[in-house]
């Protein structure tokens, strides 16, 4: 197997510790303490380009899979990162009506599978009015191309032995949480049942977010130990709220700038680190740029080898 090895972010790693001591040490751009945040324009350590040079290019996720390239959350699209060399991948986890972790971004199932063609009458195919075993025979593929037909809507336990497998790490995203009550504590429970809650998968391999925060909160009362984003763009006075359960904030890449970054990066999260930035949907190179001037950590992309090239090449 190939994967990826981001040169700038191995060597950042190796020499992380003695770089940022040579900084003033990891007090030096974040916050004193939680709950304090740098305003705009007075991060009190490194601006992004220090930041970049220090860290290596962001890291890029394959947003649902290499998504630009094959259909959106099948199994197929992460075999497809991988191939491509990306360790990320990103995921939408819903519940079927008999209560089936799934991994699919909408909450009806119209738009990527058959199932207006499967079961006729059952408007307006929701997913949660499905049993697994009727997703199960959903053509997931076809929508996106001839060559996909057959793919499926994986299960979650299926899609994590799936990533596991391919020695990839895994962003989750809890989709409308509000539908499904009780899918934090669910969530957890798969991902116990596959391994993934072990300090490997913890520590290196697995971050949760969610547009709720109150999803959020409650992932990180339920597992503290986990990394945990929250999706959106708080005003930065708000940030310290944040940083007291998530440990990063994952904002659509329109609504930032340097300055709401810096005050990201200024705040210590809830494990008491810096707290970090990694921005959506980004799927082309000027874009990539962009944002990586800005000082994100990470970039969630469709087409993650597009955007590998334009921060490698910053
Ligand atoms: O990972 C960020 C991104 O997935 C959020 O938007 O609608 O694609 O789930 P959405
Ligand atoms: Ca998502």
């Amino acid at each position: 197997m190939y994967v990826r090895v981001r040169p700038a972010a191995a060597a950042a790693a190796a020499f992380l510790g003695l770089t940022l001591t040579l900084l003033g040490g990891t007090a030096s751009y974040a916050a004193t303490g939680p709950g304090s945040v740098t305003g705009p324009g007075s991060a009190t350590g490194p601006g992004p380009a220090a930041r970049r040079a220090v860290l290596g290019s962001p890291v890029v996720y394959a947003h649902r899979g290499a998504s630009a390239y094959a259909p959106e959350n099948t199994l197929a699209a992460i075999d497809l990162a991988m191939r491509l060399g990306f360790e990320w991948v990103e995921n939408d986890v819903q519940r079927t009506r008999d209560g089936v972790l799934v991994v699919i971004h909408d909450d009806t199932l119209t738009r990527t599978t058959d199932v207006e063609q499967v079961f006729p009458g059952r408007s307006p195919w929701r997913v949660k009015d499905f049993t697994a075993a009727e997703i199960a025979r959903l053509d997931a593929g076809s929508w996106f191309g001839e060559e996909y037909a057959g793919a499926r809507v994986p299960s979650l336990r299926q899609y994590l032995n799936r990533v596991q497998r391919n020695q990839q790490k895994l962003l989750l995203e809890i989709k409308k949480p509000e539908l499904y009550p009780g899918i934090e504590e669910q969530t957890l429970k798969v991902l116990e049942d596959a391994r993934w809650l072990d300090e490997r998968h913890v520590t290196q391999r697995l971050v949760v977010q969610s547009f709720s925060a109150d999803c959020v909160r409650i992932v990180h009362r339920l597992r503290p130990d986990l990394v945990t984003a929250f999706l959106g763009t708080p005003v930065a006075a708000d940030l310290p709220l944040y940083a007291e359960f998530t440990d990063r904030i994952n904002p659509w890449h329109t609504t930032i700038t340097a300055d709401w970054v810096a005050a990201v990066h200024g705040l210590l999260g809830a494990h008491g680190k810096a707290m970090e930035v990694d921005t959506w949907i980004v799927d082309d190179a000027a874009t990539a740029r962009k944002v990586q001037d800005m000082g994100v950590d990470g970039i969630i992309t469709n087409a993650p080898d597009v955007v590998q090239e334009a921060v490698d090449g910053f």
